[in-house]
């Protein structure tokens, strides 16, 4: 049994990693100030302290086998009007994240990068040495961490990975995506579903794709759980290892349109509006380096069965008759 730290560990991601690791038998402190995170989404058998990761080093001792860090701010639209706000928040957190651990003894860290960092792919699907060139600067920001966490591991024989997400997707219980305001697909089909709002806003449909919608590659937030388990186990000291994440199949727009529909048995009416600025036509992540040397295999890639995961858990967060309905949502498996 390990002790680890999870930053930002009220948020959905992290909330799900922390309770994959609870899961192994693993003790378990939570670091987040609740500023996007919940307080319920800390799963029950974790420790929880609110805070910013800049206060990490009131909270790490030597105690600690490793860090989690997840905290951050996500929002690639508020970056490009607030960007010092992600570099606050992400890049200093970040070094006085690297500071604590270093001053503590701790040297294993696993950091929850994104596929933001590659901008506007030039061949896809994505491999880790394909270049870097963030559209935004919330990809700048988390690319400046994997630089800093680089450097870390060759100086001071840090033993981390960067885990570079694509389309995190699905639900694990009762945790799920829940941000406000909410701006990724999966959920604002769901607010259509549900009557939240009118319809969906399809962003584009000139896009050089079979559909001309955009492409994405949507990940198990299990599978993504799963990942970072291994990460912890496969972290070799003065070394930092990137991997992507993401099942390496793509699905656009339409297609995730049409499993909500597929899934949920609604109605759902999609609006074609102007693309939205940044949006790169196909983001897919070749996955063979996290299978290779994390020994990780996605089990739950079939878009329906994340798309129903997620919709058992916007019933739930639901009123009324769609509360009704989520004790007999499907699960998948
Ligand atoms: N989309 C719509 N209508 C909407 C919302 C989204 O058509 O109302 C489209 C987007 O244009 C995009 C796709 O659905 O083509 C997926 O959009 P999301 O906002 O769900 O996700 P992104 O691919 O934009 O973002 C993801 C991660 C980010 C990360 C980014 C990398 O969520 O954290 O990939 O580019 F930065």
């Amino acid at each position: 049994m390990s002790q680890y730290l999870v930053t930002g560990g009220a948020g959905y991601v992290g909330g799900v990693v922390a309770a994959h690791l609870l899961e192994a038998g693993h003790q378990v402190v939570v670091l987040d100030d609740l500023s996007t995170g919940f307080r319920e989404s800390v799963p029950a058998g974790a420790t929880f302290v609110q805070g910013r990761v800049q206060d990490a080093a009131e909270v790490l001792d030597g105690s600690f086998d490793g860090v989690l860090h997840f905290a951050a701010s996500s929002q690639v639209g508020e970056s490009v009007v607030d960007p010092e706000k992600y570099w606050r928040n992400n890049v200093a957190g970040s070094l006085e994240l690297l500071t604590a651990m270093r001053k503590t003894g701790v040297r294993r860290l696993v950091f929850s990068s994104t596929a933001a960092v590659y901008g506007e792919p030039e061949t896809t699907p994505i491999v880790e040495s394909a270049p870097t060139s963030p559209t935004n600067p919330y990809g700048a920001s988390k690319l400046a961490v994997d630089h800093m966490i680089t450097s870390e591991a060759k100086a001071h024989g840090l033993a981390a990975v960067s885990l570079r997400y694509f389309n995190v997707a699905g639900a694990y219980g009762r945790q799920g995506e829940r941000h406000d305001p909410e701006t990724h697909l999966i959920p604002l089909v769901f607010q259509a579903a549900q009557g939240r709002r009118p319809h969906i806003s399809v962003f584009g449909e000139d896009y050089p794709t079979p559909d001309g919608t955009c492409v994405r590659d949507y990940i198990h937030v299990a599978d993504l759980a799963e990942a970072h388990l291994l990460a912890l186990d496969a972290a070799k000291p003065g070394e930092h290892l990137i991997c992507n994440l993401g099942n390496g199949n793509g699905f656009s727009v339409r297609e995730v349109i049409e499993a909500v529909r597929r899934v949920t048995g609604r109605e759902i009416k999609a609006v074609v509006a102007e693309r939205r600025p940044g949006d790169p036509a196909v983001l897919v992540a070749s996955a063979d380096r996290a299978r290779e040397a994390l020994g990780w295999r996605p089990r739950r890639a079939d878009l329906d069965g994340i798309v129903a995961d997620a919709w058992a858990f916007a019933l739930s967060l639901a009123d009324g008759a769609d509360a009704a309905a989520a004790a007999a949502a499907p699960r998948h498996p």
